[in-house]
């Protein structure tokens, strides 16, 4: 199973009709709409993309699935648009998904990055509910995704010391597989 499809099952077993939850990378929308469709008809999500062609391409796909009410657009850098989530006291969300690196068949230069990434999960941290899922797909196979994803895997390890209960899967391969932390707030 692929690590996207690894994300969903396991936000499949976990999100129910009702809930709040956050695509904090929404490139094209894949994940996005996966969400709203969890959700239902009275949950909301909140996709960010720092590109206006992503949340673009995003609201095409939502707008398609008939599901664009359930979604508010935000089209900046994740760690300050979910820094004003915590200020605006936002309700607690259910799950946070984060596909790290740069939108397929796009500009590669521009690509998450270690420093942004680590204040955008803390913040999610703090946002999600007790029993809330952070899902964080880390890619170590580009410029700066090495660093990156250290940078993951040291705030998972002190999440987990937290008291969060913290997964980690990775295909078997020899080649720098992406990896998948999935965080539960305890
Ligand atoms: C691998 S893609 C996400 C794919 C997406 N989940 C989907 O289902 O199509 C990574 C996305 O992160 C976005 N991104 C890069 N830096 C960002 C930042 N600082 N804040 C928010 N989004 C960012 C890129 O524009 C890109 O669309």
């Amino acid at each position: 199973m692929r690590l996207t499809e690894k994300v969903h099952h396991i936000l499949t077993n976990h999100l129910k009709e009702g809930d709040r939850a956050i695509d904090a990378t929404s490139g094209n929308g894949y994940d996005t709409l996966f969400l709203a469709q969890q959700v239902g008809l009275s949950g909301k999500v909140i996709a960010i993309d720092i590109q206006d062609c992503a949340i673009q391409s995003t609201r095409e796909k939502l707008e398609s699935a008939g599901l664009i009410d359930r979604v508010r657009l935000v089209s900046e850098d994740h760690a300050v648009a979910l820094k004003k989530l915590i200020v605006a006291d936002h309700e607690g969300v259910a799950a946070v998904t984060f596909n790290l690196g740069y939108l397929p068949g796009s500009d590669k230069s521009i690509q998450t990055r270690a420093e942004s990434t680590k204040a955008a999960l803390t913040a999610s941290i703090q946002l999600l509910v007790p029993g809330g899922c952070l899902c964080v797909t880390a890619y170590r196979g580009h410029s700066g995704g090495t660093v990156e994803a250290e940078t993951v895997e040291a705030l998972m390890h002190i999440s987990r010391a937290q008291g969060n209960a913290v997964e980690c899967h990775q295909p078997e391969s020899s080649n720098s597989p992406p990896i998948l932390w999935v965080l539960r707030k305890r």
